[in-house]
């Protein structure tokens, strides 16, 4: 078998293709990663198991030439090649719908595809959402991620194409490919370095989804694998965390860590919270919490003195109240 995963030198990608390689469930399969580099991230395909059947496409997602090549004999795909970088997408909406919504064309042609959508094609919500939540994205790369699964949905309608799209909360924790433009990681990379962390306050104790990188690597192999999948759409959700809780988890890992709240900017901010419960119906349970994708993360970086040592951090949690996040 041979499973192609776009964009697998990504932050998930690195992740995935080791554990892709681990799994029994596809010994002796070809993992094949397509990527254009666009990010540098060499580390992802140095130092892969021994034992795991790799090659590696230096292309882009947007060549027909580049594409034949890395759909030739393909069984699986895995939609991992994206502009990911929400804020940004305002500045380079046409490379975020180029890439997002027209890359991989030859998706048609699979027996599996696994779509990595995001919370963010939601937008502005109230309660706890559901996949047949209306979605009204608030920016290009959102809206970019709605036409993907889109795209992905209709080719399952129209030509009885195996797709699944998952909607991934916003993933923290370490992987060999770290990107450190998400909340989580960039909080805890800041922490550790002595940065202080800066907080807008009427975000303070509005919450998000948010999913440790192994449950994300997880999910996907899940739907890989999972029969009943063809068509749908699932929410992947560790926790819908607060920023208040994110601080209170980095805190008992490092010292002294600074915190600065200012003024809400008047943006459209939002507060959403999803629910995780359809992909969990069906036997996919997250298993990692937001606290070990922040220890993970400051164990990196311990060469710096404000990591505290485990003893210390234990006791810090252990003389915590338990929070409440009503
Ligand atoms: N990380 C998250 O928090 C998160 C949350 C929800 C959904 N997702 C989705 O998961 C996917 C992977 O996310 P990530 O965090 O690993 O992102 P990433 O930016 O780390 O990885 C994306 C990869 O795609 C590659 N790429 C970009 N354009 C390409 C092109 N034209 N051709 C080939 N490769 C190209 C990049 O080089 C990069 O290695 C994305 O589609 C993203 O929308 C991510």
């Amino acid at each position: 078998m041979v499973i192609l995963i776009t964009g697998g030198c990504g932050y998930i990608g690195s992740k995935l293709i080791r554990d892709l390689a681990s799994d029994r469930k596809f010994a002796g399969s070809t993992i094949r990663v397509i990527d254009n580099m666009m990010r540098e991230r060499y580390v992802a395909i140095m130092d892969l198991p021994p034992d795991g059947r790799f090659e590696f496409i230096e292309g882009d997602i947007r060549k027909d030439e580049d594409l034949k090549r890395a759909f030739q004999d393909v069984d699986m795909v895995v939609d991992l090649a994206g502009i990911t970088n929400a804020p940004l997408s305002f500045e380079r909406k046409d490379l975020t719908f180029d890439v997002n919504v027209n890359g991989g064309a030859l998706k048609a042609s699979v027996k599996k595809l696994v779509y990595s959508s995001t919370a963010s094609v939601y937008g502005p919500t109230t309660g706890l959402v559901n996949e047949k939540y209306p979605c009204k994205p608030i920016s290009p790369y959102g809206e970019s991620k709605l036409q993907g699964e889109n795209a992905c949905l209709n080719a399952s309608e129209q030509n009885g194409l195996d797709a699944t799209v998952l909607r991934l909360g916003t993933v923290f924790g370490y992987s060999i490919g770290m990107r450190f433009d998400t909340v989580v990681d960039r909080f805890t990379y800041l922490a550790c370095i002595g940065m202080p962390l800066t907080v807008w306050e009427s975000a303070q104790n509005e919450k998000r989804p948010y999913l440790h990188i192994t449950d994300a690597a997880d999910a996907i192999t899940f739907a890989l694998t999972q029969p009943g999948m063809k068509g749908e759409i699932y929410n992947v959700i560790g926790e819908n965390a607060s920023l208040n809780r994110i601080t209170t988890a980095i805190r008992k890992e490092v010292h002294d860590v600074r915190i600065v709240i200012t003024p809400t900017p008047n943006l459209n901010q939002v507060s959403y919270e999803l629910d995780g419960s359809k992909i969990e119906r069906i036997g996919f349970r997250p298993r990692h919490t937001l606290d070990e994708g922040v220890r993970e993360i400051v164990e990196r970086f311990r060469a710096f003195s404000r990591v505290r040592t485990r003893k210390e951090a234990s006791a810090i949690a252990d003389s915590m109240p338990t929070l409440s996040e009503a």
